[in-house]
Order: structure tokens, then C-alpha cells, then sequence
């Protein structure tokens, strides 16, 4: 059975721990807001994606508490991470429905459906590009966990599969918190494909030995001009790939672009518990007294990457700016643009 890592269930959010694999496949099943934004805030739920639809459904759970305001819950789900704008266009598409008087649970389920279906045909749009490259590295975990179903990075990758293209995936394992070893390792298990984790200082040796033919990584926020934040690590991995002309590639839906920001430079980013970076599988491996730095994510200018992979096909970054600059919307309120995905998942309602 196909990876999800999120669903409504008896009036309850559940979700896969996702602190706790591969060792645990345990299920949380979460009745308040306050739950969602501590799921969020602890990484028990993660990727810009899911978060996002997470976030919807905890709007939700607030209407139907019935003892927050709109404002108020969307201003405790809004304050659990920083980074992916997925996370404020959840929050505010359900808080718009609750404002209007409409359903607020039926505005969170439409909008997990659509970016389900985004996903989808991010794979459909994607999955040609590996055929004739086969070998692909990957950072972090941009698969069904970090998206709800299919995956941003990884749904091309699963659609190439189905196609029968004969692929091989390095991962990087992602340190500090081996989104990579952990996560994007048990979901190629469960599509049986070929894959090898790498350590995350082993990828610049892969790409200049000519073992990877193309890197492909999911997005926190995309800039108007292209430029994008990602974990922490994909900048380095994009210099490298331009250094020996391996094509760099960008999957996202497009609750990930944020229109408001005209390039990169403004895009927040995460600053984690430096005990992250300070221990390892529980245990401390830096000297007691060592101080560190922990940004979970960092910002790749737009001039590194070859395409961006959306639900409307791919896109070269000038051709991004151009489709943004038509569609442009405030900041907060929802998709940008109409989507082929967001017509075909209204009409499968
Ligand atoms: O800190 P995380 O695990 O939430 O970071 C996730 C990522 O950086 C993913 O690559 C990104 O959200 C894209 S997911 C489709």
C-alpha cells in the first residue's frame, strides 16, 4: 500500500510519528490545535506539504473545539516553524473558510485533496526526465511523508519507476536529523527502489565521479525569482551539480511559492536546538561546553537549478518568474494560480 502520512479518522487527525521511524510505525491520533501545532513544532509531522495540510486540519480541530477564534488558532499554528509557506497557506485557507461561515474541516480536506493532486501530477510531469537518467540524488525526505501522498522530489521518481526506468537513488542521510537515512530509506524499501545511503559529505564525491546523472530535491519556499529554501545542504549539493553539469531539479506544488517575496533573501530560516547537532542517536558526541549552530534549512539562488517540477509541467526558472508574474495573489490567501491539478481535483469532489 501506497505511503500516507496523514489522514482524518473518526473526527481525529492521524498521522505516522515521523520521529520515530523506520524502528516504530506508531500512529498519532489528534483531537485539538494545540496537538497539531506540537506535532508540528516536534517534527512528529514534517515536509513543507504536510505540515501545511496538518496545519489546515488543526484550524479545524479549533472550529470545532469552539473555544478558539480563527485568529487566534491560526496564530498558534502559525508560530510552529518558520520556514515552509506551505504551513501559512494551510492555516489561511481554512481560516478564510471559518471567517466566511463556510465548513472549516470541509475547506481542509479540499485542500489536502488538492495538494494530493498536485503531487500527482508533479510525478506525471517529472518522470520523463529520468529516463534517460537514471541515477538521481536526493536530500532530505521530499516523499509521501513530507507531502501527505506521492511525494514532491520522489513522485517522478515512483511515476519513472512505474514507466519502467531503471533507476538507482543516492540519498543523503541528512544530518542532524537523517530525514534522508530514515525516512526517504523506508519509502524506497516500500517501492522497491533501488537505493544506497550516502553520507551527506560523500554527495560532491558521487557527482564529480559521474555516478549521478541528475539531483532532484522538494522546496520550503520558493522565491518569485526562483530562488529557494530547502534542508540544510541543498545549497552545497546545487553548487557542486553546476560544477560538473548534472541538471538540478526543483519539485514543489504550488502552495510552496510564495509570491510576496521577489527573491530569496527575505525568506526566513529555521534555527533548531543545537543539541541536534551536539548528539547523536541520544548520545552526546561533541565535547560538553562546544556550543553549535543548527539552521535547518538554506537558501539556493534560482541560477542553480535547471527546472522546477510543478503540477503544471516543468519550468525553467525565467519561465517560473513569467507564470508567478500572471498569477500573483497577496501574500497568505491560497494557491497561487489556478492549476490543471486544482481543476481536476475539483472535479473528482
Ligand atoms: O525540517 P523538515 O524535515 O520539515 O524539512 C523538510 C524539507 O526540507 C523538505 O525537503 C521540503 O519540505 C520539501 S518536502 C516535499
Amino acid at each position: 500500500m501506497r505511503v500516507r502520512a496523514l489522514w482524518w479518522e473518526d473526527d481525529r487527525l492521524a498521522l505516522i510519528d515521523q520521529r520515530l521511524l523506520p524502528q516504530r510505525e506508531r500512529i498519532l491520533r489528534l483531537r485539538t490545535a494545540s496537538e497539531v501545532a506540537r506535532a508540528i513544532r516536534t517534527m512528529q509531522v514534517r515536509g513543507a506539504p504536510a505540515i501545511g495540510v496538518a496545519a489546515a486540519y488543526g484550524m479545524a480541530l479549533a472550529a470545532r473545539g469552539g473555544r478558539s477564534t480563527p485568529e487566534r488558532a491560526a496564530q498558534r499554528l502559525r508560530s510552529t516553524r518558520p520556514t515552509a509557506y506551505d504551513l501559512f497557506v494551510g492555516v489561511e485557507t481554512v481560516r478564510a473558510a471559518w471567517v466566511a461561515g463556510n465548513d472549516p474541516l470541509a475547506a481542509a480536506h479540499e485542500y489536502r485533496a488538492r495538494v494530493v493532486e498536485e503531487c500527482r501530477q508533479i510525478g506525471l510531469a517529472g518522470a520523463d526526465l529520468f529516463r534517460t537518467r537514471p541515477n538521481v540524488l536526493t536530500h532530505c525526505n521530499a516523499g509521501a511523508l513530507a507531502t501527505v501522498e506521492w511525494g514532491t522530489a520522489l513522485a517522478p521518481l515512483r511515476v519513472a519507476k512505474e514507466r519502467g526506468a531503471d533507476l538507482f537513488v543516492y540519498v543523503d542521510e541528512t544530518r542532524p536529523l537523517l530525514q534522508g537515512a530514515r525516512l526517504t530509506a523506508w519509502e524506497l524499501r516500500r517501492e522497491r527502489i533501488p537505493h544506497a545511503v550516502i553520507a551527506d559529505n560523500a554527495a560532491g564525491h558521487f557527482l564529480r565521479t559521474g555516478a549521478i546523472d541528475a539531483v532532484i530535491v522538494g522546496a520550503d519556499r520558493i522565491a518569485r525569482n526562483g530562488d529557494f529554501a530547502n534542508k540544510i545542504g541543498t545549497y552545497e549539493k546545487a553548487v557542486v551539480a553546476r560544477e560538473n553539469g548534472i541538471p538540478f531539479y526543483v519539485a514543489a506544488p504550488w502552495s510552496t511559492f510564495d509570491g510576496s517575496k521577489a527573491d530569496g533573501s527575505s525568506i526566513p530560516v529555521e534555527e533548531r536546538h543545537g543539541d541536534e547537532v551536539l548528539r547523536m542517536a541520544g548520545r552526546r558526541t561533541a565535547p560538553v561546553g562546544s556550543a553549535a549552530r543548527n539552521p535547518a534549512f538554506d537558501v539556493t539562488p534560482s541560477r542553480y537549478v535547471t527546472a522546477f517540477v510543478t503540477p503544471d509541467g516543468v519550468l525553467k526558472p525565467s519561465g517560473l518568474a513569467r507564470r508567478l508574474a500572471r498569477t500573483r495573489r497577496p501574500e497568505g490567501t491560497g494557491h497561487l494560480g489556478t492549476t490543471k491539478a486544482a481543476k481536476s481535483s475539483r472535479r473528482s469532489r
